[in-house]
């Protein structure tokens, strides 16, 4: 076929301006807010969180330690450094006992891998302002010049990215006690001292050099976006970044913005909407419910169980959601095999149901009845999952929203015989349980094949 000279600029146009005019986002948030979330995140479902730090060194009440100490003067936490260190001992003095002399990073990867998670998350700086990278703007206040000496950041990331996980990056934009940061609020954050000098060449750094596939930002409320200059930084991370076209953003970007802008949506910490969203979101929990960093005063009763964690992770994804689970590892670099219990027993349940997770869509009705007994998960118009989150303790379950067909197949995960059912009056069905095979997580799926 012959093409005439202006059909041939219209085709290279098409090529090439895509990539280069036509798809740059202004830094603005109707742009930012209009760009498609990469695709690899809403298939994944499930993620790792790790909360590491200074704050793993007293690994006492919470990672907001610092804070509470000295910020907030909460009495458990003054009577703590009272009691147990010497006075004048400051907070700055825990960072040389940050050893890590145990960390492994591929025992942490293959821990995460083998919980069924697809992407892991690190505190790269939490509040705190402690990088666990050797950041040019953080004078001794890293991880490389102090504490460890080691680049946490890169070294968990190789680790990460040899098993094919998505690696992601949390960063928290303000420091509670960093003095510039401190002098632009006293100015109403009128000045921008401390983004000019250490928000932004510190996260621009961070991507640059590790070139992560999400950006878990947090610390952000205080300020509005204005402040933090956060539309400029999403404009060059969707533009111009090395990771302009697989990354992944949240919601905190300034006061305001969460839950209404950025990539998916955080909301708040533990987000539990009551019906499906219309947007991506993620819901992030930890597994001490307590605490996001490792705090030697856990108690077991405090920590999630499996049954527990998988319910959420069903309930979760049933609501179009992703789940950002979260384990603080101590100060030397180990992940509590208690910790590591839980994620051995995630990763055994996904096993044999993780066809009901992975890369599936929220269905046209979220659960079975009020008791939420029964979630309900999509792969394509035509193959539902009914996840049990408990034993119904019942010969015969009853599922009342399916509409079966004539070619209905029903099958339980793990199990290869078809079970038999029988159609409800008008639609649903009534569904013959084989005895359930023990599962630790007290969870198992049915699948429905040829239902709508
Ligand atoms: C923030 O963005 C504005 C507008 O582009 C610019 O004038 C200002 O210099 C930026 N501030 C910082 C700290 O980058
Ligand atoms: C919800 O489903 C469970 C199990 O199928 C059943 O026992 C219960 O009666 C149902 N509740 C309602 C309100 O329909
Ligand atoms: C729907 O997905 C299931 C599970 O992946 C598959 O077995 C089935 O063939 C699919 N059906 C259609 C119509 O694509
Ligand atoms: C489905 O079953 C009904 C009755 O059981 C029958 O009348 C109908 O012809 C069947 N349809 C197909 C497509 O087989």
């Amino acid at each position: 076929m012959q093409m005439t000279r202006s059909q041939m600029s219209l085709l290279l146009c098409l090529l090439s301006c895509a990539s280069t005019n036509g798809a740059r986002y202004t830094p603005d948030w109707a742009s930012l807010d209009s760009r498609p979330l990469p695709e690899w995140y809403d298939e994944v479902k499930f993620g790792i969180f790790v909360h590491w730090g200074v704050f793993s060194v007293p690994a006492f009440g919470s990672e907001w330690f610092w804070w509470y100490w000295k910020g907030a003067h909460k009495s458990e936490y003054v009577q703590f450094m009272t009691k147990n260190y010497p006075p004048g001992f400051s907070y700055t003095d825990f960072a040389p006992d940050f050893h890590a002399q145990f960390f492994d990073p591929d025992e942490w990867a293959d821990i995460f891998e083998a919980s069924g998670a697809k992407y892991v998350v690190l505190t790269s700086k939490h509040h705190e302002g402690f990088t666990n990278w050797g950041s040019p703007n953080s004078w001794n206040w890293n991880s490389v010049d102090n504490g460890p000496h080691r680049d946490l950041v890169g070294d968990l990331g190789k680790a990460i990215r040899k098993r094919s996980l998505h690696y992601g990056l949390y960063n928290s934009l303000y420091e509670w006690f960093n003095p510039i940061y401190l002098s632009d609020k006293h100015a109403g954050f009128k000045t921008q001292d401390y983004v000019a000098k250490k928000a932004l060449p510190e996260l621009t750094n961070l991507v640059n050099r590790y070139k992560p596939d999400l950006i878990w930002s947090d610390g952000d409320w205080e300020a509005p976006d204005t402040y933090w200059n956060s539309t400029e930084f999403l404009a060059w991370l969707y533009n111009d970044s090395p990771v302009k076209d697989v990354v992944v953003t949240n919601d905190r970007w300034g006061a305001g913005c969460y839950c209404k802008h950025g990539g998916y949506y955080n909301c708040a910490d533990k987000f539990t909407p009551g019906q499906l969203p219309n947007h991506k979101w993620e819901k992030c929990q930890s597994v001490d419910t307590l605490s996001w960093g490792y705090r030697r005063n856990m108690k077991l009763s405090e920590l999630m169980d499996l049954p527990r964690i998988i319910k959420d992770l069903v309930y979760t994804v049933a609501l179009g959601g992703n789940y950002l689970l979260n384990v603080g590892p101590t100060a030397d670099g180990v992940i509590a095999p208690v910790f590591e219990e839980r994620l051995r027993g995630i990763g055994a349940w996904l096993k044999i149901n993780g066809e009901a997770i992975y890369a599936t869509k929220p269905w046209r009705v979220q659960a079975e009845n009020a008791t939420s007994l029964v979630w309900y998960t999509s792969k394509n118009t035509s193959t539902v999952y009914a996840i049990i989150t408990a034993n119904p303790m019942q010969n015969f379950l009853k599922l009342a929203m399916p509409k079966t067909s004539n070619s209905t197949v029903v099958t339980l995960l793990g199990n290869p015989e078809p079970l038999k059912w029988i159609p409800l009056q008008s639609i649903g069905l009534t569904v013959q349980l084989p005895e359930l095979p023990s599962s630790p997580a007290q969870a198992w799926t049915l699948k429905l094949d040829g239902v709508a």
